[in-house]
């Protein structure tokens, strides 16, 4: 064979043939969708990434060599040459972009056959994910998977080019790094070389990025896998990838300002939708207090309600008293839920236990006035007062959490974006982006006793605030932003520290000592002393944005071959073991 594959070379996509292909003679290759026989005609759907096209057989064509188009299967792998002709009146089909004509076949080659597959490769299969992901190949097949992906790639295309031309440089850090004990667990490789030692892979490639700054490069980006051992839900991975992004010379507004353009331009290149800019700004304070989450989603409203003032004086002990420790009582009105039954307002409760809720009290406001096991501790103009306040009429039911902060606000926050679900209040085809500012610097952990870093040890704090961070570091705000879109939040960054003296007081109000300090980020610290730049920056998570771009539900429907919530490769079967021989040569025993 001189030239292509058996002595064909393939024209255009099998999605790609059109009405203006009439009378051309054609090359196409691809997978057998569908077979069809039709009184001694052969219907084949020829599939590839770009769509179907029908091609029609005689049964006889092919030959010995190349097998005959009576042996076609599902999933077999064709060349086909044929002249492509408008369909007969009547059988045109308007769903299918080639669906007008069809492909006359006068030579066939079957490439390769195919095993039955365990499942239809079409967009809505009713399958088991496992099934799914133990097949990678056969799933990725199915049309919905390969437009995922291939939106994926435009995503990092439109990002690539905007980042580049924006004086951005692309510059790759190690995935081989030290092990910094901060954030979620890291991903470890021994040393073969180094006896007992390890490597760590990269949580995020921080440290480096703010390197790259100290050595003058001024802009960065990379589109970076990152490992993190935690938890897996659907919205994490194992390893995942981030768009990040460092500058130099810049405060808040100039990285907030040069990324939201660069995620406008990605809705409307990829989507055709227009983002209007500037995002919204919302304080961590108001997102807190009035959707109970720093990642709103505020496509619905059901807004949590502050009712202290009206119960501090009543005679319900499980509100006063939270009050007196320094708690909240705050409430939610579940507009139109009158009518639940015992069971469901029995499972909200439990919903709002998971978040750490000692109850859920609740005013049902019925037709013949307020039904509620807590009424009676309260005088009826403060009743009515609760219901003005939070705007109940007859048919709404009032749900209360009283308890610390953090707990009445996730338990509400959590409920309410239970109730959005179940009353349908959010518009599915809504992106309302915002960006959450003016995080506290420091969360306390009650468990560990210290402060932890709420974004990362890096931050820097705001300079007004800068003076509190040995006196009241609970009250110190950072120059910490995030992006959130629909209630997820897609990316984050902040301004950070760059002189040592303020990295080494971060460091002692996270309760590192000058020691451990030095032994992790010894490198940074004394990089800082060389001359470091203000520099900020941001990283996006890929994948959450493409499966929201893409309308779905977990990051493992777009990523190639994700892992399963054990963190497992269903398909390769890692992690695996490995032999007696690779352990000795790495020092470990077992
Ligand atoms: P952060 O830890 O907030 O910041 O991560 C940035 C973004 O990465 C995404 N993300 C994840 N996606 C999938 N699976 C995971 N396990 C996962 N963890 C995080 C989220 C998140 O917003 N170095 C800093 C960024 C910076 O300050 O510039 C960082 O890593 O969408
Ligand atoms: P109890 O006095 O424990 O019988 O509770 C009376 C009602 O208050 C029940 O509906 C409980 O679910 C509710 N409740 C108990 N603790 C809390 C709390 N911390 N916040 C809100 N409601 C609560």
């Amino acid at each position: 064979m001189s030239e292509g594959i058996l002595g064909m070379k393939r024209s255009c996509y099998c999605g790609e043939v059109r009405a203006a292909h009439v009378g051309q003679e054609l090359v196409l290759m691809g997978w057998t969708h569908r077979r069809r026989d039709h009184g001694g005609v052969i219907f084949v759907d020829l599939r590839d990434r770009e769509g179907l096209v029908q091609v029609v057989f005689n049964p006889e064509i092919g030959g010995e060599q190349f097998g005959k188009a009576e042996t076609i299967r599902g999933e077999y792998v064709l060349a086909v040459k044929g002249t492509v002709r408008p369909r007969p009146e009547g059988t045109v089909n308007e769903n299918l972009k080639t669906g007008a004509v069809e492909v006359l076949a006068s030579e066939l080659r079957i490439l390769n056959t195919a095993k039955t597959p365990p499942f239809y490769i079409l967009d809505q299969v009713d399958v088991d994910e496992n099934i799914r992901l133990k097949y990678r190949y056969l799933d990725l097949r199915r049309p919905e998977m390969q437009r995922t992906l291939i939106l994926r790639h435009r995503v990092a295309q439109i990002i690539r080019t905007y980042l580049s031309e924006n004086q951005f440089l692309e510059i790759e850090t190690p995935m081989l790094i030290n092990s910094t004990p901060e954030g979620a667990r890291d991903f470890l490789v021994p040393s073969r070389l180094h006896p007992g030692s390890f490597y760590a892979l990269p949580q995020s490639p921080q440290i480096y990025k703010q390197i790259l700054m100290t050595s003058g490069f001024d802009r960065y980006f990379q589109i970076a896998r990152c490992f993190r051992d935690e938890d897996l839900r659907a919205d994490r991975q194992p390893e995942f990838t981030q768009v990040d992004a460092e500058m130099s010379f810049v405060a808040q507004e100039d990285v907030m300002d040069i990324i939201e353009v660069m995620i406008a331009r990605v809705f409307k290149q990829a989507l055709d939708v227009d983002v209007p800019l500037p995002m919204a700004r919302m304080t961590y304070g108001e997102a807190m207090e009035r959707y109970g989450a720093d990642k709103p989603d505020t496509r619905f409203g059901l807004e949590l309600v502050d009712l202290a003032d009206l119960v501090k004086d009543s005679d319900f002990k499980v509100f006063t008293q939270a009050l007196a420790n320094g708690g909240r009582v705050k409430g939610l009105n579940a507009k139109g839920c009158a009518g639940y039954s015992r069971k469901e307002i029995d499972d909200l409760t439990k919903l709002a236990a998971v978040y750490g809720a000692k109850g859920l009290a609740y005013l049902t406001l019925t037709a013949d006035g307020i039904k509620s096991p807590i009424a009676k501790f309260f005088t009826e103009d403060a009743l009515n007062a609760i219901v003005r306040k939070m705007d109940g009429q007859t048919g709404d039911i009032l749900f209360f959490v009283a308890d610390t902060p953090e707990v009445a606000a996730a338990a509400l926050g959590h409920l309410r974006l239970e109730l959005g679900r179940r009353l349908e209040l959010i518009d599915e085809s809504a992106y309302n982006f915002l960006w959450v500012v003016d995080f506290p610097l420091l969360e306390y952990d009650p468990e560990e006793k210290r402060y932890a870093a709420m974004h990362h040890p890096f931050t820097a704090p705001k300079d007004e605030d800068l003076p509190l961070l040995e006196t009241d570091p609970g009250k110190v705000k950072a120059q910490a932003y995030d992006m959130v879109l629909n209630g997820t939040e897609i990316g984050g960054g902040s301004i950070r520290i760059h002189s040592r003296e303020v990295q080494e007081r971060m460091f002692k109000a996270l309760g590192l000592t000058e020691e451990e300090a030095q032994a992790k980020f010894g490198y940074l610290l004394e990089a800082f002393e060389y001359g470091a730049p203000p520099h900020g920056g941001i990283a996006f998570g890929l994948d959450r944005l493409v499966m929201l771009m893409a309308g779905r539900d977990t990051i493992r429907d777009v990523i190639a071959f994700p892992k399963t919530q054990s963190a497992a490769c269903l398909m390769s079967r890692a992690p695996g073991e490995v032999s007696a021989r690779q352990l000795k040569e790495l020092h470990i025993k077992i």
